[in-house]
């Protein structure tokens, strides 16, 4: 018998949203983090969540058609049509959950500008945002009982006929690895942010989901996309919100000008992010930034405002690059920030194509949700705000699909072979020769090679220059050793596996980006910097063998709107 009709693997926000739908459905449901939840990454979300519920002129029309442009026309319509039209009831979910979101002068929700958005449409919680809306859900997690599975770390899927039946885990405290099955499960593990160095993301956005799927045959979708954000701090690459310009804040270079007006005359620096940060890019590259940066100007919007809407940005500038916000510009940089593509899946959030006729593969009963899925309402490039917005909405889904499946599913008993070959192979590696090479060395060449050559500027050489340096990797973590063999809370075990995600992502990204022969959203070629409607108006679909990544294209989902050249 399953041990759950619902497992659910990453307890961010799309993971404890798919869980509490998951129950509210009346399964048995689960849920399993290599961290506690409120550690999940979704903590580090800023800004805040976007939604067209104001009134004024804006519509969910509006949202759509800002989403499908900010996604260079590559997101799949019909997905954004879908989020869009969710969201104002979710925002009421989330309030009716206690999130004490901003309010306005007159006491109702208020919203904030966010780049690339028509109207100011983005809920929010000062600058903590994510972290107001984990700890509500976990609190919704412990009223409803589900199980939590803390400290584990998922090491494989249980697949039997093409059929996932939940994982093989590692009980962190105590090193023990058992079977957890389960009839539908639910990856929600977020993204590979730390594949580059430095990132905006937590130290465990190591891309765990994405190659769990990937190495069990199921499909990655333009790996190629990788946000970076504009305003990313100084020395450590920390994010500083978007909200910040969202309150009206200026990005300065060297010579003190307002350089957006020469690259976005509309939206300035509310412009979307790849055009931000290519604009960025470009300034430094022409000798008018400092020591590798341009600078956040806030300093008009004066030491109230600063102090109760961005008071946490204000103490990460303050603490980790000595600068006060309220009187002296704060240096920033683009730094790698999400990763639009992930696991393919529809917008029922199943990770396989259940007619077989759209031709792409993948794992029955696996579905996935958040950063670790590519539905695909991201597209070329995400707005800020929306990744939140896709969490709730799809987290929602997952659930309830998951349910649907598991019900119809017959029990089962699993193999025991599964448990026998993940503890053979941790024994393989404890028994490996130390040969000298570490984990966060490699670790370090990875993150420098991929920022180096998969950034906001692209080119061929430099994409195959990444290419090679991580097949280079790959063969050399092969023989990667364990140093500690301990069995309680052994990270140097945990850091070896999560490399090894990592590596086979990282893999996807420069197999989609070698692919794709245009520019598109945050993928600029400059040997190629012109969009290609005609030729690429595609997804690039990676799927994985031992010989290495095999690419393949997939139609993209139009409805309503005809790709235009993208201003702002
Ligand atoms: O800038 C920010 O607050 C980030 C938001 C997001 O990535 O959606």
């Amino acid at each position: 018998m399953a041990d759950h009709d619902v497992l659910v693997v990453g307890a961010g926000l799309a993971g404890m949203r798919a869980a509490i739908s998951a129950y509210r459905s009346g399964a048995d449901v689960a849920m399993m983090s290599k961290v506690h939840p409120v550690r999940s990454h979704s903590n580090a979300a800023q800004g805040g969540i976007n939604a067209a519920l104001g009134g004024g002129e804006d519509s969910v029309d509006s949202h759509i058609y800002d989403t499908v442009k900010g996604s260079d026309y590559l997101g799949d319509q019909d997905a954004i049509e879908l989020m869009c039209r969710e969201a104002p009831q979710e925002i009421i979910n989330l309030e009716h959950m206690g999130v004490i979101f901003n309010r306005d002068d007159e006491g109702r929700l208020g919203t904030r500008a966010f780049g690339g958005a028509s109207y100011a449409r983005t809920f929010f919680v000062a600058d903590i945002t994510g972290q107001a809306i984990l700890h509500v859900m976990y609190e919704q997690i412990l009223k409803a009982g589900v199980r939590s599975y803390e400290e584990w770390f998922v090491t494989d899927l249980i697949i039997e006929d093409g059929e996932c039946r939940g994982v093989i885990a590692m009980e962190m405290l105590t090193g023990k690895i058992k079977a957890v099955t389960a009839k539908a499960v639910i990856l929600a593990t977020g993204g590979v942010g730390r594949a580059f160095e430095p990132s905006t993301n937590a130290l465990i956005c190591t891309g765990d989901g994405m190659a769990l799927a990937y190495r069990a045959g199921s499909t990655l979708l333009d790996m190629e996309m990788v946000q970076y954000h504009p305003t990313t701090l100084a020395g450590n690459g920390v994010l500083l919100t978007e909200a910040a310009r969202g309150e009206g804040a200026y990005l300065i270079n060297s010579e003190g000008e307002r350089f957006m007006e020469k690259y976005a005359p509309k939206m300035k620096e509310l412009a979307s992010r790849d055009v931000v940060s290519r604009s960025e890019a470009t300034e430094i590259e022409e000798g008018r930034g400092v020591d590798g940066c341009v600078f956040l100007d806030l300093r008009h919007l004066g030491a109230e405002t600063i102090m109760t809407r961005l008071k946490y940005i204000h103490e990460v500038a303050y603490d980790f690059a000595g600068v006060d916000m309220v009187t002296q510009p704060v240096p920033i940089r683009p730094g790698q920030h999400y990763i639009m593509g992930g696991l393919k899946t529809d917008v029922d959030t199943r990770a396989w194509d259940v007619t077989g006729t759209a031709g792409w593969d993948g794992v029955k009963g696996l579905f996935a949700a958040g950063e670790t899925a590519c539905v695909s309402v991201h597209g070329g490039n995400r707005l800020g705000a929306n990744s939140l917005l896709e969490t709730v909405v799809f987290g929602k889904i997952a659930g309830e699909k998951a349910v649907e499946y598991a019900r119809d599913q017959k029990d089962f008993s699993i193999s025991d072979s599964h448990l026998a070959a993940t503890k053979e192979r941790i024994q393989g590696l404890f028994d490996r020769a130390d040969n000298g090479e570490r984990t966060a060395a490699i670790r370090l060449e990875l993150g420098q090679i991929m920022n180096e050559h998969m950034a906001v500027f692209r080119n061929e050489e430099g994409m195959q220059t990444a290419a090679a340096k991580v097949r280079e990797l790959q063969e050399r973590y092969k023989a990667l050793p364990v140093i500690h063999k301990g069995a309680v809370y052994n990270t140097d075990l945990i850091f070896h596996m999560e490399l090894g995600n990592m590596l086979d992502c990282a893999e996807a990204i420069c197999a989609g980006g070698l692919l794709r022969k245009e520019s598109r959203g945050a993928h600029f070629r400059k040997d190629m910097p012109e969009r290609d409607d005609e030729n690429w108006m595609k997804h690039t679909a990676v799927t994985y063998s031992e010989e290495g990544a095999q690419v393949t294209t997939l139609p993209v989902a139009m409805t309503r709107w005809e790709p235009q050249k993208r201003v702002y």
